[in-house]
């Protein structure tokens, strides 16, 4: 069977996205499911390809037991990466409508969504932008992605592993 890929996109790709793929990544290795699920990060921008992530969160998430040292940034790119992705994950709004203009035929909206949309814990419509903001902000950021990618897990399983 083809592996499900999925694709975490926020604005820089050193905060938001590359802290969901290291979550993500770590929740499907725990069930040795590396195989049949493949992660990535991207942002819509272009600034930061090439760089690791932001060392503010490298530093919490390693508090949290995630080790993001060995991503690089990149930028994702249209068609491919809105082709080869089962789950196109945005952070906040304005990488919804970013990424959603990357597809004027909208023949692949339907997998581009919020990753909020998958929290169980928290209610809420973005992860926001802790770029500029105080060390609180990593934290409430971690917190969201916990929980969506702990219900992106299960809906994976339930939906595209059965
Ligand atoms: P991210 O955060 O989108 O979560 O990676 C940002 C990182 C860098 C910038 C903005 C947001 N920036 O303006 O360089």
């Amino acid at each position: 069977m083809r592996p499900v890929k999925v694709l975490f996109v926020c604005l820089g790709n050193i905060c938001r996205s590359p802290a969901a793929e290291g979550i993500f990544r770590d929740l499907v290795k725990k069930e040795g499911l590396e195989k049949q699920i493949l992660v990535d990060s991207a942002g819509t921008g272009d600034w930061h390809e090439g760089e690791g992530p932001d060392g503010r969160m490298i530093m919490f998430a390693k508090k949290r037991g995630y080790d993001l040292s060995d991503l690089v940034g990149r930028q994702i790119k249209a068609p491919h990466d809105l082709e080869d992705y089962d789950y196109i994950l945005t952070m906040d709004e304005s990488n919804l409508r970013n990424v959603r203009a990357l597809d004027p035929s909208t023949k692949h909206h339907v997998k581009i969504q919020p990753l909020t949309s998958f929290c169980k814990v928290h209610s809420i419509k973005e992860v926001p932008d802790p770029y500029y903001r105080e060390d609180d902000g990593f934290e409430h950021v971690l917190d969201l992605l916990e929980d969506a990618c702990t219900e992106l897990l299960l809906h994976i399983k339930n939906k595209d592993l059965k």
